[in-house]
């Protein structure tokens, strides 16, 4: 899959690879209105990692069904439509306008990694009274929610555990890592926001324990593992820390085609560790890894 945020809003890379036979696109976070974003510089360098504070700049979800959703249908891109919003009724009036998209859309990411207004700023996923709040008010979606979580906390268990139990149909970890840059000519942040997030390689080992302890204490919950994997090993690192699908985000901005480069490197990696099926790599971390297969 692609990871939200960093595949554009529709088909803007089809022109490097036919999108349609990735697992899935994941739009850029959507609300019910549209926002402009942060002050630029939006992005940074930062040694092994990226720094961004784009802000989920958006058109709105009525804009993007206008502009956007037709285009997605027309290729038969699966998508997940990614969500987000500043108070839980956001969400609610979110999965409201995304009613009845067609065959297209197989989900909607529900990402709860952005401040609450209404709790003076703290992040949805900080919080798990508000996450089960969030998924309440999502409830009447017609299509599987999962739920992207933030790396920010030490609740983590906690907040994912809500989200099972209120009907999310996984769990997407992890978003970026709180972070910030100065420049060291100029002595200031270097995003125009002041501070942003991490992603890249450096967030990866991040990534990898979050789906890591969240397939130990959850193994029947779904897993999609996202942070700094941009070669097939990589995502099969994620698949045997416990997720069953692997996203690709910042690796895209180096190079367009990483999602699909991986998903074509991902069998012949595979036969050299003597795998042909990635439901035989779930979560193999766990049971001994390759010394614990009976091959
Ligand atoms: C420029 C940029 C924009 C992003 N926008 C979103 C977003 O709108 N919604 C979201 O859930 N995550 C967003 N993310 C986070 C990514 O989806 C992903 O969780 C994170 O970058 C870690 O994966 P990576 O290391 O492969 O990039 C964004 C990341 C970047 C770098």
């Amino acid at each position: 899959m692609t990871a939200s945020g960093t595949a554009g809003f529709s088909t803007e890379l089809n022109g490097y690879f036919e999108m349609r036979r990735l697992g899935a696109f994941v739009t850029k976070s959507l609300a019910h209105f549209a926002t402009e974003g942060n002050p630029s510089p939006r992005a940074a360098g930062a040694g092994p990692a990226m720094l961004n504070s784009v802000g989920l700049a958006g058109p709105g979800i009525q804009a993007w069904r206008a502009e956007h959703a037709p285009l997605l249908a027309r290729l038969g891109i699966p998508t997940f439509v990614s969500i987000w919003g500043r108070t839980v009724a956001d969400y609610e009036k979110a999965v409201g306008q995304l009613s009845g998209l067609g065959d297209f859309a197989i989900g909607i990411e529900v990402n709860i990694s952005c401040p609450n207004i209404e709790d003076r700023g703290k992040m949805f996923a900080h919080s798990p009274q508000v996450v089960a709040e969030v998924m309440d008010a999502t409830a009447g979606a017609d299509l599987p929610r999962t739920v992207k979580l933030s790396p920010n906390t030490h609740l983590i268990l906690e907040v994912a555990d809500v989200a099972r139990a209120k009907g999310a149909a996984g769990a997407v970890l992890v978003n970026t890592a709180m972070g910030l840059g100065i420049d060291s000519g100029l002595l200031i942040p270097t995003l125009g926001a002041k501070g942003g997030g991490v992603s890249g390689p450096a967030l990866h080992p991040i990534a990898l324990r979050a789906v890591y302890e969240c397939h130990a204490a959850f193994p029947n919950f779904p897993l999609v593992g996202v942070g700094g994997v941009s070669t097939a090993r990589e995502a099969i690192a994620m698949l045997a820390a416990g997720a069953s699908a692997v996203q690709v985000g910042t690796a895209s901005f180096v190079e367009p085609r990483a999602a699909s480069r991986i998903l074509a490197e991902l069998p012949a990696s595979m036969e050299r560790l003597g795998f042909s099926r990635v439901s035989d790599l779930v979560g193999l971390a766990h049971r001994g890894g390759i010394a614990g297969t009976n091959r």
